[in-house]
């Protein structure tokens, strides 16, 4: 079956597919409030996690249609065994290929060098709070020195850029803005704000409690004097401000109030193998289906192209009739 008629992963829209993201455990060493709840999680049963060799056959197919970069999520990806052999995997299949992960930071003390030499490039790291205390009620877990020690880890083991992720809630963390950026600017550590989306496992998201993109930058400028960042690329989702000064930038994500998605150039492949074109998508695509029942290479590429044809043109979250998918962000992948 034609779907499009050229032969790279474009959409209706007129959008062409560049980056995958890669959840490779659904699974988590913290329990973030805006993620999961405290018990109770269903984890993907072992069976049905892609292995190694299915996560690095479906790339190579992506690759071959123009991916050019990979990142690595969860869960936290960490926790899956023998991480930096994947990454190994992955490195070989493309010379240059923009190879990262977004992690919580827990286990990078230990691993920041492996993956590194593995050929993992950057990391993201997701941080809320500077106040240890603070960390232990948002993660549900006494480990806020861990991820400062992974983040010197990944300095010392070379990785550059390192940026943090940061979500406000209000009445919760909105007070750390200038804090974090202060921070982040001493160290030069790349900050961005994400604005809280829903995608909690226990939809509890409320609109009151998000913190607009608009409303942190005016934080910050109002201490640290901003200024836009020349305009990079187009699809990258962080609306990027300089520091006046000189000290470096802070960038804000504003998924909510001013959604990117007609820029969008990403696909999510999930743990379990489905391929979803929306981070809010409210169907999946079975690649593990296919790839155990015998599909080629080219079979599997067409029924990509199929779906990503078909991807969705943005979310709803801002109209009546926005749906939450049934899968939480640790399932999707962020
Ligand atoms: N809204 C916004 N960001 C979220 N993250 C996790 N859940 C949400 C949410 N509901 C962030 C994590 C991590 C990245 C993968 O997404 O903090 O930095
Ligand atoms: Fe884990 Fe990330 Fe979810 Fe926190 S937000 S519980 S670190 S997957």
């Amino acid at each position: 079956m034609r779907t499009n008629p050229t032969s790279g992963l474009v959409d209706t829209q007129g959008r062409t597919v560049r980056d995958l993201r890669i959840s490779v455990t659904d699974r988590c060493n913290l329990r973030c409030v805006y993620c999961m709840p405290a018990e109770g999680m269903p984890w993907l049963p072992k069976d049905d996690l892609l292995t190694y060799e299915e996560i690095t056959r479906f790339a190579r197919v992506c690759l071959d249609l123009g991916v050019t970069g990979i990142r690595l999520t969860g869960g936290e990806p960490t926790v899956r065994a023998d991480l930096p052999i994947l990454v190994r995997m992955l490195d070989g299949l493309a010379p240059g290929l923009d190879l990262s992960m977004t992690t919580n930071g827990l286990k990078l003390a230990a691993m920041a060098e492996p993956l590194r030499a593995a050929g993992l490039r950057r990391v993201n790291v997701s941080l809320d709070t500077l106040d240890p205390a603070r960390f232990h009620r948002l993660a549900r877990r006494d480990r806020f020195h861990e991820v400062i020690a992974g983040l010197e880890a990944a300095r010392r083991a070379g990785f550059e850029p390192i940026k943090i992720n940061a979500v406000l809630m209000r009445g919760f963390n909105e007070d750390e803005v200038v804090p974090l950026a202060r921070w982040a600017r001493e160290r030069g550590f790349q900050l961005r704000f994400i604005e809280w989306m829903p995608l909690d496992f226990q939809q509890s998201w409320d609109r009151a409690r998000l913190v607009p993109a608009a409303e942190i930058l005016d934080a910050i400028h109002a201490v640290f004097p901003l200024e836009p960042a020349a305009a990079g690329d187009p699809s990258a989702p962080a609306s990027l401000y300089r520091y006046r000064d000189g000290s470096g930038s802070v960038g804000v994500i504003a998924s909510v109030t001013r959604p990117f998605c007609g820029h969008c150039d990403r696909i999510r492949l999930t743990a379990d193998g489905q391929i979803r074109t929306c981070l809010f998508a409210l169907r999946e695509y079975d690649f593990r289906k296919a790839m155990r029942g015998g599909a080629s290479d080219s079979e599997i590429a067409e029924l990509l192209r199929a779906a990503v044809w078909r991807k969705e043109p943005g979310h709803l979250i801002n109209s009546p009739y926005f749906r939450q998918p049934a899968r939480g962000m640790s399932a999707i992948g962020g």
